[in-house]
């Protein structure tokens, strides 16, 4: 019995630790909102032609709402093996396998050079060491939607007040 209380115990304690380990990685997990969310959609002026790239996607639902309002195909890397595993049982139950692929990768290392809209929800400090690979992976005109987090002296070219989102265009080379 006393070993079964631990085994569950320790079991637990990984599932914990898996929960917050993106903090390490890069951010911890915060859902965004759907409002939040679409804002930020609609602020990269997003359509059905475009690949939206969440990086550090979570359970998936920034991409799930691309696809589903806007049309668009979807595109996520997630570090954390909890929400990567939820996100992609998530996608599958609403059908959406074919528009959304999630990765199991760590965004720093991301062939990220397909999308033509990104989407971050991270940590000041994350954009910043993000903002190089961003600026030269991406091809110039890929909108960059960063919510609630900034780059540092990069001036966004539209933000949404009320939704703390900010939109960036990548620079012509
Ligand atoms: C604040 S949450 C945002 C989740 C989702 N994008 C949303 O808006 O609802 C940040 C996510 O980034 C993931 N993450 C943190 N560092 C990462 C890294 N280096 N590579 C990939 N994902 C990362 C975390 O596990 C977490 O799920």
């Amino acid at each position: 019995m006393d070993i079964l209380i631990l085994i569950i115990a320790f079991i637990l304690l990984l599932v914990a630790i898996s929960l917050i380990s993106g903090l390490w990685h890069g951010a911890p997990y915060m859902p965004t909102s759907k409002s939040a969310i679409r804002s930020m959609l609609k602020l990269a002026k997003t359509k059905a032609d475009d690949v939206v790239l969440d990086l550090g996607s979570g359970d998936g639902r920034v991409l799930v709402m691309a696809v589903e309002e806007f049309g668009a195909r979807g595109f996520g890397v997630e570090i954390t093996w909890f929400y990567y595993f939820w996100s992609r049982i998530k996608i599958a139950l609403k059908g959406l396998s074919k528009q959304i692929i999630i990765r199991h990768e760590d965004m720093y290392m991301s062939d990220i050079s397909e999308a033509s809209v990104v989407i971050l929800f991270l940590l000041q400090d994350t954009n910043q060491k993000l903002k190089d690979k961003l600026i030269h992976e991406l091809k110039p005109g890929t909108r960059i939607v960063s919510h609630y987090f900034t780059f540092d002296n990069w001036e966004p070219k539209a933000k949404d007040e009320k939704y703390y989102t900010y939109l960036y265009i990548v620079p012509e080379r």
